[in-house]
Protein backbone atom coordinates (compact mmCIF):
# COMPACT_ATOMS: atom_id res chain seq x y z
CA UNK A 1 0.00 0.00 0.00
CA UNK A 2 3.10 2.13 0.77
CA UNK A 3 4.52 1.32 -2.26
CA UNK A 4 1.28 2.34 -4.32
CA UNK A 5 0.84 5.90 -2.37
CA UNK A 6 4.91 6.55 -3.52
CA UNK A 7 3.96 5.34 -6.93
CA UNK A 8 0.84 7.97 -7.41
CA UNK A 9 2.62 10.86 -6.16
CA UNK A 10 5.42 10.33 -8.87
CA UNK A 11 2.38 10.07 -11.31
CA UNK A 12 2.59 13.74 -11.85
CA UNK A 13 6.11 14.13 -12.49
CA UNK A 14 6.47 11.59 -15.03
CA UNK A 15 3.20 12.80 -16.99
CA UNK A 16 4.72 16.16 -16.82
CA UNK A 17 8.31 14.58 -18.36
CA UNK A 18 6.49 12.79 -20.63
CA UNK A 19 5.30 15.76 -22.24
CA UNK A 20 8.05 17.63 -22.12
CA UNK A 21 10.44 15.00 -24.15
CA UNK A 22 7.24 15.03 -26.98
CA UNK A 23 7.18 18.69 -27.76
CA UNK A 24 11.10 18.61 -27.22
CA UNK A 25 11.11 16.10 -29.92
CA UNK A 26 8.21 18.01 -32.11
CA UNK A 27 10.01 21.36 -32.01
CA UNK A 28 13.39 19.99 -32.50
CA UNK A 29 12.33 17.48 -35.60
CA UNK A 30 10.39 19.55 -37.24
CA UNK A 31 9.57 23.15 -35.92
CA UNK A 32 6.42 25.18 -35.91
CA UNK A 33 3.76 24.80 -38.67
CA UNK A 34 3.56 27.59 -41.09
CA UNK A 35 1.11 28.42 -44.12
CA UNK A 36 2.99 29.53 -47.04
CA UNK A 37 1.05 30.70 -50.86
CA UNK A 38 2.67 30.96 -53.95
CA UNK A 39 1.87 31.59 -57.22
CA UNK A 40 3.85 29.73 -59.82
CA UNK A 41 3.70 29.19 -63.44
CA UNK A 42 3.93 26.38 -65.67
CA UNK A 43 5.49 26.61 -69.18
CA UNK A 44 3.43 23.30 -70.56
CA UNK A 45 4.67 22.83 -74.60
CA UNK A 46 2.25 20.13 -75.48
CA UNK A 47 3.47 19.43 -78.70
CA UNK A 48 6.48 19.58 -81.39
CA UNK A 49 9.86 18.99 -81.01
CA UNK A 50 10.47 20.46 -77.46
CA UNK A 51 7.29 19.05 -75.89
CA UNK A 52 7.52 19.10 -71.95
CA UNK A 53 4.44 17.03 -72.33
CA UNK A 54 3.71 13.61 -74.20
CA UNK A 55 1.06 11.50 -74.34
CA UNK A 56 2.45 7.60 -73.31
CA UNK A 57 1.03 5.67 -76.37
CA UNK A 58 1.25 2.15 -76.70
CA UNK A 59 1.54 0.85 -80.07
CA UNK A 60 0.45 3.60 -82.12
CA UNK A 61 -3.01 3.60 -79.64
CA UNK A 62 -5.40 7.07 -80.69
CA UNK A 63 -4.72 9.39 -77.54
CA UNK A 64 -6.23 13.01 -76.79
CA UNK A 65 -7.15 14.67 -73.43
CA UNK A 66 -10.57 13.91 -73.75
CA UNK A 67 -9.90 10.21 -74.45
CA UNK A 68 -10.57 7.87 -71.60
CA UNK A 69 -7.05 6.33 -70.38
CA UNK A 70 -4.49 8.65 -72.12
CA UNK A 71 -1.63 9.06 -70.16
CA UNK A 72 0.45 12.32 -70.50
CA UNK A 73 4.21 12.33 -68.96
CA UNK A 74 5.08 15.73 -68.18
CA UNK A 75 8.13 17.68 -67.31
CA UNK A 76 7.36 21.27 -67.61
CA UNK A 77 9.63 24.45 -66.73
CA UNK A 78 8.13 26.56 -63.71
CA UNK A 79 8.90 30.11 -63.39
CA UNK A 80 7.91 33.03 -61.08
CA UNK A 81 6.13 34.85 -63.83
CA UNK A 82 4.37 34.66 -66.95
CA UNK A 83 7.34 35.05 -68.66
CA UNK A 84 9.25 31.90 -69.93
CA UNK A 85 12.19 33.83 -69.45
CA UNK A 86 11.74 34.51 -65.80
CA UNK A 87 13.34 33.10 -63.40
CA UNK A 88 12.99 29.45 -63.06
CA UNK A 89 12.27 28.30 -59.62
CA UNK A 90 11.97 24.39 -60.52
CA UNK A 91 9.94 21.77 -62.72
CA UNK A 92 6.50 19.60 -62.50
CA UNK A 93 7.42 16.16 -63.24
CA UNK A 94 4.95 13.76 -63.16
CA UNK A 95 1.85 12.27 -65.01
CA UNK A 96 -1.80 12.95 -66.17
CA UNK A 97 -4.45 10.39 -67.04
CA UNK A 98 -7.96 11.09 -68.07
CA UNK A 99 -9.56 9.47 -66.03
CA UNK A 100 -13.46 10.52 -66.17
CA UNK A 101 -15.06 7.97 -69.01
CA UNK A 102 -16.59 11.23 -70.40
CA UNK A 103 -13.32 12.52 -71.10
CA UNK A 104 -14.24 16.08 -68.45
CA UNK A 105 -11.69 14.60 -65.38
CA UNK A 106 -7.89 14.42 -65.73
CA UNK A 107 -6.13 12.75 -62.07
CA UNK A 108 -2.65 14.58 -61.69
CA UNK A 109 0.15 13.30 -60.19
CA UNK A 110 2.57 15.67 -60.00
CA UNK A 111 5.69 16.48 -57.97
CA UNK A 112 6.66 20.26 -58.10
CA UNK A 113 10.68 19.81 -57.72
CA UNK A 114 12.21 22.71 -56.61
CA UNK A 115 15.69 23.66 -58.34
CA UNK A 116 16.01 27.82 -56.94
CA UNK A 117 18.51 28.86 -54.12
CA UNK A 118 15.46 29.29 -51.80
CA UNK A 119 13.75 25.24 -51.85
CA UNK A 120 16.24 23.61 -54.48
CA UNK A 121 15.83 19.99 -53.27
CA UNK A 122 12.31 20.62 -51.80
CA UNK A 123 9.56 19.35 -53.44
CA UNK A 124 5.53 19.55 -53.22
CA UNK A 125 3.24 16.95 -54.06
CA UNK A 126 0.17 17.65 -56.06
CA UNK A 127 -2.58 14.73 -56.60
CA UNK A 128 -6.03 14.44 -57.38
CA UNK A 129 -8.88 14.68 -59.96
CA UNK A 130 -8.85 17.71 -61.95
CA UNK A 131 -12.12 18.97 -63.91
CA UNK A 132 -9.53 19.57 -66.98
CA UNK A 133 -11.66 21.56 -69.22
CA UNK A 134 -12.83 24.22 -66.26
CA UNK A 135 -11.28 27.88 -66.16
CA UNK A 136 -10.14 27.44 -62.73
CA UNK A 137 -9.38 23.40 -61.68
CA UNK A 138 -8.54 23.21 -57.88
CA UNK A 139 -6.09 19.78 -56.94
CA UNK A 140 -4.78 18.69 -53.67
CA UNK A 141 -1.82 19.15 -52.41
CA UNK A 142 -1.15 16.05 -50.24
CA UNK A 143 2.81 16.33 -49.47
CA UNK A 144 6.27 17.17 -49.24
CA UNK A 145 9.57 17.11 -48.78
CA UNK A 146 12.76 19.48 -47.20
CA UNK A 147 11.42 22.15 -46.61
CA UNK A 148 7.63 21.42 -46.89
CA UNK A 149 7.66 18.42 -44.89
CA UNK A 150 4.39 17.02 -43.93
CA UNK A 151 2.73 19.61 -46.82
CA UNK A 152 -0.92 19.76 -46.46
CA UNK A 153 -3.35 22.14 -48.64
CA UNK A 154 -4.20 22.74 -52.28
CA UNK A 155 -3.94 24.62 -55.41
CA UNK A 156 -6.00 26.57 -57.77
CA UNK A 157 -4.83 26.25 -61.35
CA UNK A 158 -6.10 28.41 -64.33
CA UNK A 159 -4.65 28.26 -67.81
CA UNK A 160 -3.95 31.95 -68.31
CA UNK A 161 -2.22 31.76 -72.27
CA UNK A 162 -3.02 29.47 -74.88
CA UNK A 163 -1.54 29.30 -77.92
CA UNK A 164 -2.44 26.54 -80.36
CA UNK A 165 -0.10 26.93 -83.59
CA UNK A 166 2.85 26.75 -81.07
CA UNK A 167 1.76 24.27 -78.41
CA UNK A 168 2.11 26.27 -75.92
CA UNK A 169 0.30 27.37 -73.08
CA UNK A 170 0.86 28.67 -69.23
CA UNK A 171 -0.85 27.46 -66.30
CA UNK A 172 -1.01 29.38 -63.26
CA UNK A 173 -1.17 27.25 -60.02
CA UNK A 174 -1.71 29.10 -56.98
CA UNK A 175 -0.32 26.95 -54.08
CA UNK A 176 -1.85 27.06 -50.02
CA UNK A 177 0.15 25.34 -47.79
CA UNK A 178 0.55 24.27 -44.25
CA UNK A 179 4.06 23.31 -43.52
CA UNK A 180 6.67 22.39 -40.83
C1 LIG B 1 13.28 23.46 -80.03
O1 LIG B 1 14.44 23.91 -79.39
C2 LIG B 1 15.51 24.18 -80.30
C3 LIG B 1 16.74 24.45 -79.46
O2 LIG B 1 16.47 25.35 -78.42
C4 LIG B 1 15.10 25.32 -81.20
O3 LIG B 1 16.13 25.62 -82.11
C5 LIG B 1 13.83 24.94 -81.96
O4 LIG B 1 13.36 26.03 -82.71
C6 LIG B 1 12.73 24.49 -80.99
N1 LIG B 1 11.63 23.94 -81.76
C7 LIG B 1 10.36 24.29 -81.53
C8 LIG B 1 9.35 23.59 -82.38
O5 LIG B 1 10.03 25.10 -80.67
C1 LIG C 1 -3.98 33.46 -58.36
O1 LIG C 1 -3.12 34.42 -57.83
C2 LIG C 1 -2.96 35.56 -58.69
C3 LIG C 1 -1.87 36.42 -58.08
O2 LIG C 1 -2.13 36.70 -56.74
C4 LIG C 1 -4.30 36.25 -58.83
O3 LIG C 1 -4.16 37.35 -59.68
C5 LIG C 1 -5.30 35.26 -59.40
O4 LIG C 1 -6.59 35.83 -59.46
C6 LIG C 1 -5.37 33.99 -58.56
N1 LIG C 1 -6.19 33.02 -59.27
C7 LIG C 1 -7.17 32.33 -58.68
C8 LIG C 1 -7.90 31.35 -59.52
O5 LIG C 1 -7.48 32.50 -57.51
Amino acid sequence: MAAFIIEMTKLPFVIVLVISILTFLKADELGELKRSSMTLYFQDYFGGNNATMKPVTFSGDAWSFKQFGTIFCTDDPITVTMDQGSAQVGRAQGIYVTSALDGSNTHVLISVVFTNDEFGGSTLEVQGTSKQFERVREVAVVGGTGRFRLARGYVTFETVHIDLSLSYSIIEGNFTIWHY
